[in-house]
């Protein structure tokens, strides 16, 4: 068992939090072989919806639990998963500035998606400081930009002025991460190629080498 803990954590809605957390974790059991748990901390329960759609149309998987928790109860959810997991993923709510530091002292990992957008550099300071106090490893995710798009670059810059590192792995605007969701699965379950399923794959490896 690898035993370690992922929160994904930006207190701005929408950056991709649950989309990530489901694709990673489908991408970690397909290609790498690994028992994985996520724990939805959102009393919204998208995450919790999506494994309902997924159980009730039979979309099983013997290597992946689902578990719902407070954002205190995750701390205490995750040391007990990881007994028996490869990877636990904390999926988290927006605005959790107060509420965050259990889940992020949970984690072995902290992973903050953002766009390539402005918006979303303003509301990533909070959480890169509460991550940095607990001296957490983090690693920003650009999520949902296209690789030639002329804010990458201030996007990168925007990173390392936070003293952070970023994946090598920019996740595309693609309408199959949001589709397959809607049907319980993941673009990775729905394509065998495409460019949401290599940049999932690159990025789940990319993941697991921080992790070891
Ligand atoms: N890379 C992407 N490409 C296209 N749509 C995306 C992508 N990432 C997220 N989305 C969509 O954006 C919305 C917000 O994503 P979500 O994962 O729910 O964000 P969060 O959990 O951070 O609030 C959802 O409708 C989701 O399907
Ligand atoms: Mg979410």
């Amino acid at each position: 068992m690898l035993s370690k803990v992922i929160t994904i954590s930006q207190q701005k809605g929408g950056t991709g939090k649950t989309t990530l957390a489901v694709h990673l974790a489908m991408a970690f059991i397909k290609y790498h072989n690994l028992k994985v748990a996520i724990i939805d901390t959102d009393p919204q329960g998208s995450l919790g919806k999506w494994f309902m759609i997924r159980s009730e149309r039979k979309v099983s998987n013997e290597n992946l639990t689902f578990k719902t928790a407070s954002l205190w109860g995750a701390q205490y959810e995750s040391k007990t998963l990881k007994n028996d997991h490869d990877i636990v993923i904390i999926d988290t709510p927006p605005k959790i500035e107060s509420d965050a530091r259990p889940s992020i002292e949970a984690a072995d990992l902290v992973l903050i998606p953002m766009a390539a957008s402005h918006v979303d550099f303003w509301a990533t300071g909070a959480i890169v400081e509460i991550a940095k106090k607990a001296n957490k490893k983090i690693l920003a995710q650009i999520n949902r930009s296209s690789q030639r798009s002329k804010l990458i670059d201030k996007t990168k810059d925007f990173i390392k002025s936070l003293d952070l590192q970023s994946t090598d792995t920019i996740i595309g605007n693609r309408q199959i991460y949001t589709s397959s969701m809607g049907e319980g699965k993941t673009a990775v379950e729905k394509q065998r190629k495409g460019n949401a399923v290599d940049e999932i794959k690159k990025l789940s490896g990319q993941i697991l080498n921080q992790l070891n």
